[in-house]
């Protein structure tokens, strides 16, 4: 198969480009994909269901899809995969039209609990294949420190195709490089917490050098980012708003988003970034915002089962 270099996003090829204008880089109008080092797409751009009501999801997600996402993140640990797969069920479109990622829970690490909780989330979606399966957390202190034998779970779940593709979400450089050291496949994507007070420049470089693709959590720090006066300073000057600029900041770095609204209007509001860029002067101004601020728990230390 045809490999590209992993992580590289292919931009989407809508333009507006009037003749008298400076040539520059064409405005993108589509949301792009992110190759995967195994050759899969993911769109990098989608929605989040994290503290979205079971009762509240189908709507949320039905919303979504109505607006354009076709990327949904869910978990086991959000209980909502059944309403998820219920949305997509009855948005009429293809199964292979929406790129869906779930996540192992913490109580399942063991390879037999894990294979239970995959066939449980596989069943509560009402799929027979999820594009891809995350380990939730490392949770190093637990299992007598064993995420790798979860790993060889995952794997297994690649092998026989029911993951298209297989990750990680909080797991710092030196539990990949364990990874790395003591298993078969690498994964194909590291799920962590990134916003401009917390730009995980280290953890973001190891996964750049290793085609690691980085998936930003909490893209908006659950609001907390967005009073800043330098992003307020930017959405004024760019006609776009705060959580424009905030979101449009993630796509210029690369990174993978999904953010999460029960609000229609925001909904809609965050995916409509595809039709501004900010300048390289912008992206680094707000990445200068960094104050290595956790809004979540230190993957480190988190234990919570
Ligand atoms: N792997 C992990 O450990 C992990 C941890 C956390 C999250 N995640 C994933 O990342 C996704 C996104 O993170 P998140 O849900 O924690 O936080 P987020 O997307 O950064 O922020 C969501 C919050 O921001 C508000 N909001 C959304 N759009 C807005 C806008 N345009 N203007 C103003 N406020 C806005 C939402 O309010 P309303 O809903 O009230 O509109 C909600 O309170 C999750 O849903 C989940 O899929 C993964």
């Amino acid at each position: 198969m045809g490999r590209r270099e992993a992580g590289q996003v292919n931009r989407g090829t809508g333009e507006s480009s009037a003749p008298d204008l400076p040539r520059k880089e064409p405005v993108v109008t589509s949301i792009p994909d992110v190759m995967l080092d195994n050759g899969q797409r993911i769109p990098q751009f989608g929605f989040g269901v994290f503290l979205i009501k079971p009762k509240d999801t189908e709507a949320a997600v039905t919303t979504a899809l109505q607006a354009g996402y076709r990327h949904i993140d869910t978990a086991e640990m959000y209980g909502n995969e059944a309403q998820v797969g219920t949305a997509i069920a009855k948005s009429g479109l293809a199964r292979g039209e929406v790129f869906v990622t779930t996540k192992l829970n913490n109580g399942a690490h063991r390879p037999d609990d894990a294979r239970r909780a995959f066939d449980a989330s596989l069943k509560a979606l009402g799929f027979e294949f999820v594009d891809l399966f995350l380990i939730h957390w490392p949770l190093p202190t637990k299992y007598d420190g064993d995420y790798v034998s979860t790993w060889n779970a995952l794997e297994e779940f690649y092998r026989d195709g029911r993951a298209r593709s297989i990750g990680v979400s909080n797991f710092q450089p030196h539990h990949l490089r364990r990874l790395h050291q003591e298993c078969e496949i690498s994964p194909a994507v590291n799920q962590i917490e990134v916003n401009p007070y917390l730009t995980q420049d280290e953890v973001r470089g190891f996964c750049a050098q290793h085609q690691i693709a980085v998936e930003a959590w909490s893209p908006l720090a659950r609001g907390h980012v967005l009073g800043d006066p330098t992003i307020d300073d930017i959405a004024r000057r760019v006609g776009k708003t705060p959580a424009q600029v905030i979101l449009r900041w993630h796509i210029e770095r690369g990174d993978i988003i999904f953010p999460k609204s029960v609000t229609a209007s925001r909904i809609r509001e965050n995916i409509d970034i595809f039709d501004f860029e900010l300048s390289g002067e912008d992206v680094e101004a707000i990445s200068a915002l960094n104050r290595n601020e956790r809004t979540g728990p230190d993957p480190d230390t988190f234990d919570m089962i």
